[in-house]
């Protein structure tokens, strides 16, 4: 059971989750030299990217930060499912970092378990040959339950040696690529950001149960040295009280 951080609507949500984000780059930047973020697609970030990249845009070291991604769709950046094309038009033509320092998952390979791999390559490069220790990962929640590109009853979320897989999903579009839960098990910090009423019962879900991880992919988000965060807005708290107990039966 997890309590969850519940704001009135998506722009104060977005400005509460962008100034803990601000929070943590700034200190690992002050304490390593270096930040490393995992983003998440879909729209609910859109204006914490677009905060990140205004008003709390001066406050970010960016020639420090590495941005890395959660999940992507098998598409091309220039598609407008991308997720990376997302952030470059919330974020990236906004902010002075290093083109070097983004790495987005390649979508080329004819086979996207080759492009899986790469991505594998280029996190152990980054990251001494280790797990990943990214500081922030930002995922959000589907009504269905996915995060990420792990969705009920994959056999991904089973997956316990590779940092990143190639999946199909029931979604369009259906090929993916998309970190493991070991892989975001070793972050430093894990970031939910859900809202909308269309939330509310895949939250309750994920913070209430009855649940697994099989059907709520969000419970095997459990970082071993890591901190886990819920910001939500209050149309997809519907079903949580303020401690995040039930106050209704989504059913
Ligand atoms: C993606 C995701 C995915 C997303 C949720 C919520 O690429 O689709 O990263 O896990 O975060 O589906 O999406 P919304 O914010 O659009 O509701």
């Amino acid at each position: 059971m997890q309590g969850a951080h519940v704001l009135p609507d998506i722009d104060a949500l977005s400005r509460a989750a962008a100034a803990e984000a601000v929070g943590i780059i700034r200190s690992a930047v002050a304490q390593r030299g270096t930040c490393a973020l995992a983003l998440s697609g879909g729209n609910t970030p859109r204006s914490l990217y677009r905060l990140l990249g205004t008003a709390y845009g001066e406050q970010i070291p960016w020639e420090h930060v590495h941005l890395f991604w959660g999940d992507e769709r098998y598409v091309s950046p220039d598609d407008p499912a991308s997720n990376y094309r997302m952030v470059r038009e919330t974020l990236l033509n906004a902010v002075p970092i290093p083109a070097a320092q983004v790495h987005p998952m390649p979508t080329g390979h004819a086979d996207p378990n080759d492009a899986a791999r790469e991505y594998e390559v280029l996190l152990k490069r980054k990251f001494n040959d280790d797990w990943p220790r990214f500081d922030l990962i930002l995922l959000g929640l589907a009504p269905d339950g996915h995060i990420a590109s792990l969705f009920p009853g994959s056999k991904a979320l089973v997956e316990d040696k590779r940092r990143v897989v190639a999946v199909r999903v029931p979604k369009e579009p259906p090929q993916r690529l998309t970190l493991t839960l070991p892989a975001i098990n070793h972050a430093a910090n894990v970031h939910f950001l859900v809202a909308g009423r269309s939330k509310a019962g895949a939250l309750h879900r994920a913070l209430v149960g009855p649940c697994d991880v099989q059907t709520c992919p969000a419970l095997g988000v459990k970082p071993m040295d890591g901190t886990v965060a819920w910001w939500v807005d209050e149309a997809a708290a519907t079903f949580l009280s303020a401690e995040g107990r039930p106050r209704a039966s989504p059913h």
